[in-house]
């Protein structure tokens, strides 16, 4: 089985070691950092935990992506990670703030002792000669234990800031000491002194933590964005632990401010229905579109990401376009640049036929899809609508790696458009109000796509924009 079969042509990988979290995502100069929660040494136990970086000019020709850390773990506070965060773009350079975590030798429950959680922020200078063009500071903390409300546990993440209204802010993800999730708030008059200004929680106990919160501001209304953990009994988490999802503010409501906030927990809706979604972050990119990347992956998940030995384990989304829809929700599309992408266009007149591309890369469009129908890919995944649902169901378990079916309600289908890069799918339905992604080790290289149910399918081969981050030959392969 080659390595190069589930290689990701515009999908960011690891070249080797494991990826999680998308972190720093910013533009800059007209260039777009994309920093990662990295451990190269995966699946070595106890592998030590960074920042990866890429970086790209037009969101899909990515270059970096090296083996090694663009942010080490090697300061006592970051013992045992440096833990995810944020960017903000910052005179001319960019302010880099994450959590260090430190887990203390002994005998603790990590939980309310034993555990150091150290904001810490790093300014980076625009340097042509580093890469990607940034040049890395030192290292500050800006927030210990300590410095967080006496009813939090030691649970206190995933820094998000932004300025606004002359102030800079941050949302903080914790865990109080009566495992409940919630976001704390802080405020700071220079990005640097931060004080703690108050909370967002939600009406209900809604997860026991909170990870990796962040703030939507679009058309003249802001959405929270979290990822609870603890959610396992809920009916619609298809008995995951950990979603990632988003909650509208009230009305005229905003997160810069002083006190409680209360969320309402009953309108928080999934990001992505799929096997394969977390920890998604936005950033503004420099022509004002908000963008998301999100990892596809998930902390202990029962199927597998790293199938026969592979040497690098997932990947992160493409970049999205987030945008306000009508019903309240949020719209996710694939940035426009992907197109620029498409190479060998192929046609499927019909209700009903077949295509086979010579790679498991490629852009599909179902051209008006009838009330019930059926894009299969390579007899093995099957991408299902009919009576107001989408379904992802896997045909072949090997393929799958353990994933089986997922379902979701979008009411009548009216527009489909499946991305597929090597061992990754994403699928958009009804203009990206209904998104599901997943990982598949699909067996042989050619892409077949049988379809019932639609007017006819157009399919793009699609180049591949990572090749720029590729390992030096006979450094990649299967273990
Ligand atoms: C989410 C998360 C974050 C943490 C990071 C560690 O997947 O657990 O809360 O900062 O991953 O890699």
């Amino acid at each position: 089985m080659s390595h190069d079969l589930w290689r990701m042509g515009f999908h960011l990988m690891p070249p080797v070691g494991w990826l999680n979290d998308p972190n720093g995502l910013c533009q800059l100069g007209g260039t777009y950092h994309v920093f990662h929660q990295y451990s190269p040494d995966w699946p070595m136990p106890g592998a030590a935990r960074g920042w990866g970086h890429l970086w790209s000019h037009d969101l899909v020709h990515w270059q970096g992506g090296g083996s090694g850390f663009a942010i080490a773990p090697d300061t006592p506070d970051e013992a045992s990670g440096a833990y995810s965060g944020c960017a903000v773009p910052f005179e001319g350079g960019v302010r880099l703030y994450y959590t260090g975590n430190a887990k203390e030798p002994g005998d603790f429950d990590y939980v309310r002792a034993g555990r150091r959680s150290a904001q810490i922020l790093i300014e980076a200078e625009a340097d042509p000669a580093a890469p990607g063009g940034l040049a890395l500071g030192k290292k500050d903390v800006l927030l210990r234990n300590a410095d967080y409300p006496a009813f939090c546990s030691c649970h206190v993440r995933d820094p998000k800031v932004w300025r606004e209204g002359g102030s800079w802010w941050m949302l903080l993800g914790a865990r109080d000491l009566d495992d409940r999730g919630l976001a704390l708030v802080l405020r700071s008059g220079d990005g640097v002194a931060w004080e703690g200004t108050g909370t967002v929680r939600p009406r209900e106990t809604f997860g026991f933590m909170w990870e990796c919160p962040d703030r939507v501001a679009l058309a003249g209304r802001t959405w929270l964005s979290l990822c609870p953990q603890g959610m396992e009994g809920r009916p619609w988490s298809f008995g995951q632990r950990d979603v990632a999802g988003y909650v509208p503010l009230p009305e005229g409501a905003s997160l810069a401010r002083a006190g409680e906030l209360v969320v309402d927990e009953g309108r928080f809706r999934l990001w992505d229905h799929g096997f394969d979604f977390y920890a998604p972050q936005t950033f503004v990119d420099e022509s004002g579109r908000t963008l998301l990347v999100g990892w596809m992956g998930l902390p202990e998940a029962p199927y597998g990401s790293a199938p026969e030995g592979l040497t690098w384990c997932h990947c992160l989304t493409v970049p999205r376009e987030v945008t306000a829809g009508a019903d309240g929700g949020l719209r996710q599309w694939p940035a426009r640049e992907l197109e620029g992408l498409r190479g060998a266009r192929h046609e499927l007149a019909g209700a009903a036929g077949a295509l086979e591309l010579p790679r498991h890369r490629a852009d599909v469009v179902a051209e008006h899809p009838h009330a019930r129908g059926e894009l299969a890919l390579d007899g093995a995944l099957s991408i299902g609508w009919g009576d107001g649902a989408v379904c992802l169901r896997f045909a072949d378990d090997a393929v799958g790696c353990g994933r089986t079916e997922r379902a979701a309600r979008c009411g009548d289908v009216r527009d489909l458009r499946v991305l597929v890069d090597s061992s990754a799918v994403e699928v958009y339905v009804n203009e990206g109000a209904l998104v599901l992604s997943t990982r598949w080790f699909p067996r042989s290289p050619a892409l077949s796509l049988a379809a019932s149910g639609v007017d006819g399918v157009t399919a793009w081969e699609m180049g591949d924009g990572m090749s720029g981050t590729y390992p030096p030959a006979g450094q990649d392969g299967v273990m």
